[in-house]
């Protein structure tokens, strides 16, 4: 018995399975939406002969797809991939994303952008009219963070934001730390008016590796309701 958030997401995994076809390589997405879909593609592998690779977008991810059954390659052993699919913290009606609530959104940048089609799946809770509710992960190198976070502050003067505060992502007392070394800091803008402009600026900056938005980058977002309907957007 599932909790209607967990319903939802699980719908939205499961129809997101309907993309996938026997022999590809698939970008696995981090998240406890993305987490249900590899589950999904697990059962299938176990049950329906379904043959795959997945390339995992974190650690996490790529301890559950081994323990389901998947077979594990890196993205340099898959070069290019045939779909990915992925999580997100929120999503506008241009299929542009916030991703990295949890903490992945470097890797999952790279592999979302080496894949024919990136597929996004989500319960309704993402959807919004205009990005920025959810604080917004940006990836720095642990080196100099107090001035990447003073230089990010600084770049968005004159940006159509509202806000500008950024905090140091903690895991308790010490600074969060991504799969590839790095902190997070999340960036309380609570409205994004250019996600492509603030997109490019922040990338700009020493010291910050990536940032969350995703723009250009989704083709599809299926989307799952407690109920159990789901709706298709591309
Ligand atoms: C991981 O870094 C994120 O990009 C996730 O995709 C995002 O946080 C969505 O996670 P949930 O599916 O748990 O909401």
């Amino acid at each position: 018995d599932l909790s209607p958030i967990d319903k939802a997401k699980f719908v939205a995994a499961r129809r997101a399975c309907d993309y996938v076809e026997t022999g590809m390589t698939l970008g696995l997405g981090t998240g406890s939406t993305a987490a249900w879909l590899v589950r999904c593609l697990g059962e299938m592998v176990r049950d329906d002969g379904l043959r795959i690779k997945g390339v995992p977008t974190s650690t996490r991810t790529a301890e559950l797809a081994r323990d389901v059954g998947i077979e594990v390659i890196s993205l340099d052993e898959a070069k290019w991939l045939d779909l990915t699919i992925d999580g997100a913290d929120e999503y506008d009606g241009a299929l542009n994303l916030i991703k990295g609530g949890g903490g992945a959104l470097l890797q999952e940048k790279i592999v979302a952008t080496a894949s024919d089609r990136m597929v996004v799946i989500a319960d309704v809770s993402k959807k919004v009219e205009t990005l920025g509710a959810f604080p917004l992960p940006i990836e720095v190198i642990p080196f100099g963070w107090q001035t990447s976070k003073v230089l990010v502050e600084e770049a968005l003067i004159g940006l159509d934001v509202m806000g500008s505060n950024a905090t140091l992502r903690m895991n308790g007392q010490s600074p969060f730390v991504t799969d590839e070394g790095n902190h997070i800091l999340d960036l309380h803008l609570n409205r994004i008016g250019n996600a492509r402009q603030l997109a490019l600026v922040l990338n700009q900056i020493p010291g910050v590796v990536e940032n969350g938005l995703f723009i250009d980058i989704c083709d599809i977002v299926v989307t799952g309701y407690a109920d159990g309907r789901v709706e298709v957007h591309d």
